[in-house]
């Protein structure tokens, strides 16, 4: 029955989806970082495709390279070996200057902590970073007030993070990153300084803004209770990604799904 149930919901979520090129797509990429006079492989031979309107979960346990593969997939470090491409653009053959415009104006990122500015009201946040991308004035304040709404804080525009609860922040940290209209979202634990239900809830929210917004959204998490809630799932695993496992492989495994799980542990 559960799993029956499980399976509808896939196929349901997977027709939501158009079929497209995808929006982020990683080719072999390997990525080292200087460790003494070695070198320590962070990312080995990763390839992975996330078109418009995919929630893919990316798990596996710490330091298995989770952080390390947004930053690839976000400009923030280039790959030693294997390509990045951001709406079929090869990240690699841009400039310093153009690969900075890719990340300003395609990738949002939410990360553990919002970051917000405690000056700041949760509109103002929406704006600033309007404004330093040279957006236009007007349009952008019907923009951030109607993501502000979007995200369930209509209400809360006015505020300064003290008065905001965790779940809150993180709500407009993920109305920011929207705000740019991004083609890819990528957010690292959004939910680890959160309770349990508080998390879920951002999860369903950033599984509905994604389908909504049609964004290719990569999000690390270590809560396995959450994984119903997205459409994909792919595990590192010493810098490999050890598989890839849907909610209905999930849900054939068994109710502890340990029959299917390649990877346990904590992120
Ligand atoms: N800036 C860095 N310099 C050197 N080693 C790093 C750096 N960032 C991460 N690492 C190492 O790379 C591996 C992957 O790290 P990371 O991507 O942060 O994993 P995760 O996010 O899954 O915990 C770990 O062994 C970590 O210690
Ligand atoms: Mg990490």
């Amino acid at each position: 029955m559960n799993a029956s149930n499980a399976s509808n919901a896939v196929s349901a979520a997977n027709t939501a989806i158009p079929a497209s090129a995808p929006v982020l797509e990683l080719a072999d990429v390997t990525l080292t970082y200087p460790d003494g006079d070695r070198r320590l492989t962070a990312l080995d031979a990763v390839s992975l495709s996330v078109p418009a309107g995919e929630l893919l979960a990316l798990t596996g346990p710490s330091g298995s390279g989770k952080s390390s593969l947004l930053a690839v997939a976000g400009t923030l470090a280039a790959p030693d070996r294997g390509r990045v491409a951001v709406e079929g653009v090869d990240v690699a053959a841009l400039g310093d200057a153009g690969r900075s415009r890719v990340r300003r104006e395609r990738i949002g990122f939410v990360f553990q902590q919002a970051n917000l500015l405690e000056s700041l009201t949760a509109l103002d946040q929406l704006l600033l970073v309007a404004h330093l991308s040279g957006q236009r004035p007007r349009a952008v304040r019907a923009r951030a007030l109607d993501l502000l709404d979007q995200v369930g804080l209509a209400g809360k525009a006015g505020r300064r993070p003290h008065k905001l609860s965790g779940g809150e922040r993180q709500r407009v940290g993920i109305a920011r990153a929207l705000m740019g209209r991004p083609a890819v979202l990528l957010v690292d634990e959004p939910t680890s300084a959160l309770d349990h239900e508080r998390g879920r809830s951002v999860v369903a929210l950033l599984r509905a803004l994604t389908h909504e917004h049609g964004v290719a959204t990569v999000m690390v998490t270590h809560d396995r209770d959450q994984l119903d809630l997205v459409d994909r799932e792919v595990a590192l695993q010493d810098g490999r990604l050890a598989a890839a496992r849907t909610a209905a492989v999930e849900a054939a495994a068994g109710p502890d799904g340990r029959a299917a799980a390649p990877v346990g542990g904590i992120g």
